[in-house]
């Protein structure tokens, strides 16, 4: 089915610009950019993005880090986009990451790891709801 999902390019991968290097990727396996903005986070707005892990040890460090920057955030759209932008990610975990992956090849560490996904249709929808309202949003 055709799915949206939210991908943000993180602050070290913004910092190493090759925002066009990852975006040329999702293209590539097909998923089509429908929105996007560069956009400086606030404490807040990390803190609420990442909410669902608030109790997690790494939590602090995880907020610190995605307002040290700018992020690029954006809506993809495509056959089982979810899944797929999952695949072109790999792993959370950078030395985990598979070969050819975003994470293997432009990542340093489960913190700084270039990208986020989201991980399923309901965290999906959430995650484009939290940054983009629906009119800025262009199926094509
Ligand atoms: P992301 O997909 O953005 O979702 C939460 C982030 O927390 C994750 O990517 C990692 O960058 C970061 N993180 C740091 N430590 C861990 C950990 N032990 N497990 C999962 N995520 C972690």
């Amino acid at each position: 089915a055709i799915e949206r999902t939210l991908s943000i390019i993180k602050p070290d991968a913004v910092a190493k610009n090759v925002i066009g290097q990852i975006v040329a990727r999702f293209e590539q396996a097909n998923l089509k950019v429908i929105a996007a903005r560069l956009q400086q986070l606030s404490r807040e707005d990390a803190e609420r993005f990442y909410a669902v892990h608030k109790e997690r040890p790494f939590y602090k460090d995880l907020v610190d880090f995605m307002v040290s920057g700018p992020v690029f955030v954006q809506v993809l759209e495509g056959e089982n986009a979810i899944q797929k932008n999952r695949d072109l990610m790999g792993a959370t975990d950078p030395k985990k990451a598979d070969a050819g992956t975003i994470r293997a090849d432009f990542a340093d560490s489960i913190d700084a790891n270039a990208v986020h996904g989201s991980d399923a249709a309901e965290t999906a929808a959430n995650e484009i709801a939290f940054f983009f309202a629906e009119s800025t949003v262009h199926s094509r």
